[in-house]
């Protein structure tokens, strides 16, 4: 046995957070993990945030927040940056320093939607080969359950055992809850998942959380079934969406408003409402649907409804352009060579991020139909993503468009004056909506073809 000084006893460690001599690293500072080091730091405990991202290190070090689009944090990050807080490259001086090292790596997937554990698996050989004795490692990347124990922890180990788990180093999970965004409130509410190979790791876990977090913390048994939570949420949520969506085509046909539909049922006590839309993006919920499909496919063929879910969802582009082409066909235009402008790139309202986005896809299918596309979205106002420069004025984007298809539901969108927009485009445009945000009878009003993803064409 042979324990940092510190977590000898949860006496020991009680004291040392107390008197704030725990040195806490949190590598990869991105979304998750630079909020997270942050709230470490703002907790009294000296944080590291190391990262490879050599400009954001030293965007952070010059005092620039790099995540705009998270309030609060700004804030924070002034109060607590270059004093509480440094980032740095540096892993090898940064872990001789560090007591607990918390991951909140990415785990995203590759073309083939197979989870892609690299950044895990490569930083895992670098605590075996330089992390300290005794250090305490927290998970909070989102992973497969049972990856931790069969993966991460012989990485750290090694071959030549150099570390032994529970001997002389402590491995548990705290896997992220946060949505991007709202990651501030969410910290001060979401209740977190704390799981650990031993009593004693998960305890010190959840007196470093309590110490941090003011939130309920779940005790679960193992790493693994805490991973299995957090996969099950976001899968749940998955599965529902592409439940609706399917309801949605089919309500369609039938002359049902799904949002109405779904505005009543949610008066019954135990439904719970998920929206249609043109697609589920982002770097949680596709991913982690496909973490599950991984590990089911250890033990089993026959794991149907995830599978099938995935599929509902990542055909809605294409039904996006379904509707487009019938709005198209009723104004009697055609796709080539007219204007379509796409409003909202990012894959949820109100955030600028653009992972897996279902924009992308709808944007590569209008090109290959060769559409002349553009792109507004107020949080990328004049850079370039996915090939385009987008606009930074909405007005000016549809000047003389043929078509506008929101697949965003950003905020700014939901005050937006039909008659005004429809007035600076060419005669007859299509209006798209595929979040169900938009009047179809403020569009029609203003001499528009509107088609509504889940709504009636009247
Ligand atoms: N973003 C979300 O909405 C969200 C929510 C909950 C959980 N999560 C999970 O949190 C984890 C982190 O996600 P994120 O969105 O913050 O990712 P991110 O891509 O925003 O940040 C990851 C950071 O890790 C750094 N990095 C990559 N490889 C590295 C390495 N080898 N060494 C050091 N740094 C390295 C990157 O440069 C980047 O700054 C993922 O497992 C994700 O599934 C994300």
């Amino acid at each position: 046995m042979n324990l940092n000084q510190k977590f000898k006893t949860i006496d020991d460690f009680k004291k040392s957070l107390q008197t704030h001599t725990l040195h806490v690293s949190v590598i990869g500072i991105g979304r998750i993990g630079l909020p997270t080091a942050l709230s470490f730091a703002d907790s009294g405990l000296h944080t590291t945030g190391i990262d490879i991202n050599t400009n954001l290190v030293k965007m952070i070090n010059s005092g620039d927040f790099p995540l705009k689009d998270e309030p609060g944090y700004d804030v924070i990050f002034n109060k607590v940056n270059n004093k509480q807080f440094f980032a740095t490259a540096d892993i090898k001086a940064a872990l001789e320093q560090t007591d607990i090292v918390l991951l909140s790596l990415p785990t995203p997937m590759d073309n083939a939607n197979v989870p892609d554990y690299t950044a895990l698996k490569s930083v895992a050989k670098q605590l075996h080969d330089l992390m300290k004795e005794g250090t305490l490692v927290i998970v909070e990347s989102t992973v497969e359950p049972s990856f931790v124990e069969t993966d991460l922890i012989p990485i750290i180990e090694g071959t030549d055992k150099k570390f032994v788990v529970d001997k002389n180093f402590l491995i548990g999970v705290c896997p992220e809850t946060a949505n991007p965004g709202e990651i501030l409130k969410d910290f001060k509410k979401l209740p977190r998942l704390v799981g650990a190979t031993s009593e004693m790791t998960t305890s010190i876990i959840m007196d470093l959380y309590h110490h941090v977090f003011p939130v309920d913390l779940l005790k679960m048994p193992d790493c693994k079934s805490a991973n299995a939570v957090k996969l099950t949420t976001n899968v749940f949520r998955d599965v529902n969406i592409a439940f609706i969506n399917e309801l949605s085509l089919l309500f369609e046909k039938l002359g049902i408003d799904t949002f109405k539909v779904l505005e009543a049922a949610k008066t019954k006590y135990n439904f719970q409402i998920h929206y249609p839309g043109a697609g589920v993006g982002g770097p949680c919920l596709p991913v982690n649907s496909y973490q599950m499909l991984n590990i089911a496919k250890k033990y089993t063929n026959d794991f149907k409804i995830v599978r099938i879910s995935r599929q509902v969802n990542e055909y809605m582009p294409d039904h996006v352009m379904d509707l487009i082409e019938d709005g198209f066909t009723n104004a009697q235009k055609s796709l080539q060579g007219s204007t379509i402008v796409v409003l909202g790139i990012s894959y949820k309202p109100n955030v600028k991020d653009v992972q897996l986005s279902p924009a992308e896809k709808i944007i590569e299918k209008l090109t290959y139909r060769k559409a002349i596309v553009k792109v507004y979205d107020p949080y990328y106002k004049s850079e370039k993503v996915f090939g385009l420069t987008v606009d930074d004025d909405l007005s000016t984007a549809v000047t003389q468009a043929d078509a506008m298809v929101l697949v965003t539901a950003h905020d700014e969108f939901r005050d937006i004056e039909l008659s005004f927009l429809v007035s600076k485009m060419k005669k007859t445009p299509v209006i798209v909506d595929s979040r169900g945000v938009m009047d179809d009878h403020a569009a029609k009003k203003a001499g528009a073809i509107f088609r509504g993803l889940g709504r009636v064409i009247s």
